[in-house]
């Protein structure tokens, strides 16, 4: 069983087959799933779609890309979604150095903000990290962020980085790209993280995996990036599931599923 510790499966690309898409999950052994938000209409589908299922749980927060558009007032608004009890975690939140789709000070602003509300409220932090490992690093460190856990999704930093995050209580997440021919530290990062801080996800409808790469990507492909991290460890499929399993239901507070 493994459990999909990053989706967006709200995304309008399941709108003709939401409903099929998650029962394939359920059929291909996905024990969990967290369904997370990046704005505030994402996070309210997010808290509905976790309302639906028994197995998918919300994180509400506000993405970088979109941090420019959030004023106090979508602040506020996460805070009361965060209220809901399906809410897992806060996020996803972090900052964006790729895409720049938000100013760098405000996307900074935004991700200061959101951990000091996790903090408050005693929530698990979902980290967005993308060409900024050096800020992302300072901020975490500065807010005292993995007072209540959390995860750097999709991780594509250094092995040292995701040593560092390690030590200081995160845990790290991999994402499809580990499937790729061309993956590089990746594949390291895989290898090097102990097991009882490691996540898999799969960031649906993006990132697919091989052998699907280049298609919609959803939650039942969970299992190839399981199946890869398992081979470069020389463990069994079974076992990394359990694993990650577990950590994810620590991570999130759930129980029982
Ligand atoms: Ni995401």
């Amino acid at each position: 069983m493994f459990f999909d510790s990053h989706a967006h499966l709200d995304d309008k690309r399941y709108d003709s087959d939401r409903y099929e898409m998650i029962m394939r999950a359920r059929e291909k052994g996905v024990s969990g799933i967290i369904n997370v938000g990046y704005d505030i209409p994402s996070s309210m589908r997010s808290i509905a779609l976790a309302e639906e299922y028994d197995f998918i749980f919300a994180a509400v927060g506000i993405h970088p890309h979109d941090a420019a558009d959030a004023g106090a007032e979508a602040l506020e608004q996460v805070r009361l979604l965060a209220a809901h009890p399906r809410v897992a975690a806060i996020g996803e939140m972090g900052l964006d150095y790729y895409r720049n789709l938000s100013p760098r000070d405000i996307q900074q602003k935004v991700f200061r903000q959101q951990i000091s509300l996790a903090k408050e409220i005693n929530k698990p932090i979902i980290v967005h990290d993308r060409d900024a490992h050096g800020d992302v690093m300072q901020i975490l460190k500065e807010e005292d962020a993995a007072i209540n856990g959390g995860v750097l999704h999709c991780f594509s930093g250094s092995v040292e980085m995701a040593r560092e995050c390690i030590k200081m209580g995160f845990y790290i997440s991999i994402a499809g790209p580990v499937t790729f021919k061309n993956a590089g530290k990746i594949c390291e990062v895989a290898v090097e993280v102990p097991l009882d801080r490691l996540l898999i996800e799969t960031d649906a409808p993006y990132l697919t995996p091989e052998p699907y790469r280049g298609k919609r990507n959803e939650s039942a492909y969970v299992i190839y990036a399981g199946k890869r991290i398992a081979e470069l460890r020389g463990i069994s499929s079974a076992e990394l599931a359990e694993a990650t399993s577990r950590n994810a239901q620590k991570l999130f507070g759930i129980k029982n599923i």
